[in-house]
């Protein structure tokens, strides 16, 4: 598989099979995420994996859709907001986009293994910082789901690309 037909395989799951995941695929996964670029390499970033049944359920609750709760994992991306680099001109902080970064990592080298995963932030996130305990200082930026995928892959609907690139 080339790149553009990972980024072509890669689409929001929102169907999982129950069946957990392979030690090895969540280690390969980790590796990838861990590789990913940030400013200043300041890595502002954890994640927690979560697969026990007690603590996917405090996420559920989190985010109350039927579809997620079959997935075996949840990761919990966080971001470290005094750790990113804040650039001088402007006092634009990085974090967001560091662990936007890393979490595509994430995503895509999960595509690769065969496995599902969608990007979650539309989560109650005052709720999730009262009853899922993070590092100190870490605030969760996403929950990406991963699991064997139970349907088929959606279709993507996206801007043409003349529509989005301008060359000058
Ligand atoms: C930052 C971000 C946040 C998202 N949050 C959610 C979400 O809370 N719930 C959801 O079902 N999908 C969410 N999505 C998935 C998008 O809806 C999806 O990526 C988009 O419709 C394109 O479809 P595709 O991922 O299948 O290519 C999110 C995607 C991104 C990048």
């Amino acid at each position: 598989m080339n790149f553009k037909e990972l980024c072509e395989a890669r689409y929001s799951c929102r169907a999982y099979e129950t069946k957990p995941i392979e030690d090895e695929k969540l280690k390969y996964i980790r590796e990838c995420v861990s590789l990913a670029p940030s400013a200043v390499n300041r890595q502002p970033w954890k994640f927690v994996l979560v697969t026990d049944a007690t603590q996917l359920a405090v996420l559920h609750r989190c985010y109350n859709r039927e579809w997620i709760k079959n997935a075996p994992a949840i990761v919990v991306c966080c971001q470290q907001r005094d750790e990113a680099w804040v650039r001088p001109c402007d006092g634009k902080n990085h974090a967001d986009i560091d662990i936007a970064i890393a979490v595509e990592h994430l995503v895509l080298a999960a595509a690769e293994i065969g496995l599902g995963s969608c990007w979650v932030c539309n989560f109650d996130a005052p709720l999730l910082a009262q009853t899922f305990p993070l590092p100190q200082g870490f605030e969760a930026s996403a929950l990406i789901p991963l699991g064997y995928p139970a349907g088929e892959k959606t279709a993507k609907k996206r801007k043409a690309v003349e529509e989005i690139w301008e060359t000058r």
